[in-house]
């Protein structure tokens, strides 16, 4: 079995939870993508959007992801938009990545409930921005991941839906 998960999808869609719930049962460690870039940066993200701008973010992002990935047993939550670099992308096909799914409107729904600040969703019309950056990024994470539809999952049943796949895999691999 692979010794690092790395888990994609929109804003919202529950990467963090779920991954903190995969590690916590495979007894790995647990990143989140966007605490480490925080933590390095010392700042908070919608800070880091204001005082030093998207692209800064990215490289941020993209440098804490290099990082993490020198690690072992470890399960990444990673933000919504790091699917964006091509640098990312290379990085995320050296490892197993399962691609989050809900529709646009289920992340909605869930970013309404969620007390974490989204830059990109910040000014007007934010249901508007969800459905146009959803669309960019789907095929992206499409390709990218292995999908888990969440719908109608708690983040305790996604961490299990992943660990059936690997365990079905690692029972197909041994014979
Ligand atoms: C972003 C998603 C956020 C965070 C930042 C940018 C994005 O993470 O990295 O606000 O571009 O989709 P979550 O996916 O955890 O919300």
């Amino acid at each position: 079995m692979e010794d690092v998960l790395i888990l994609i999808g929109f804003m919202g869609v529950g990467k963090t939870a779920s991954g903190r719930e995969l590690a916590r049962r495979l007894g790995w460690d647990f990143v989140d993508l966007d605490q480490a870039v925080e933590e390095s940066a010392g700042l908070s993200i919608p800070v880091i959007f204001a005082q030093r701008g998207e692209e800064c973010f990215r490289r941020l992002e993209s440098e804490a992801l290099e990082q993490t990935l020198q690690r072992g047993r470890v399960v990444i939550a990673t933000g919504g938009g790091v699917v964006l670099g091509e640098k990312n992308r290379k990085l995320l096909a050296g490892s197993r990545v399962f691609y989050l799914y809900a529709p646009a409107q289920e992340c909605l729904r869930r970013l309404r409930k969620s007390s974490t600040p989204r830059p990109l969703l910040a000014g007007p019309n934010p249901e508007q921005r969800v459905f146009s950056i959803f669309a960019e990024r789907e095929p992206l994470y499409e390709t990218l991941g292995e999908r888990v539809d969440t719908r109608g999952l708690t983040t305790a049943e996604v961490a299990t839906a992943i660990l059936e796949r690997l365990r079905a895999d690692s029972v197909a691999a041994t014979g």
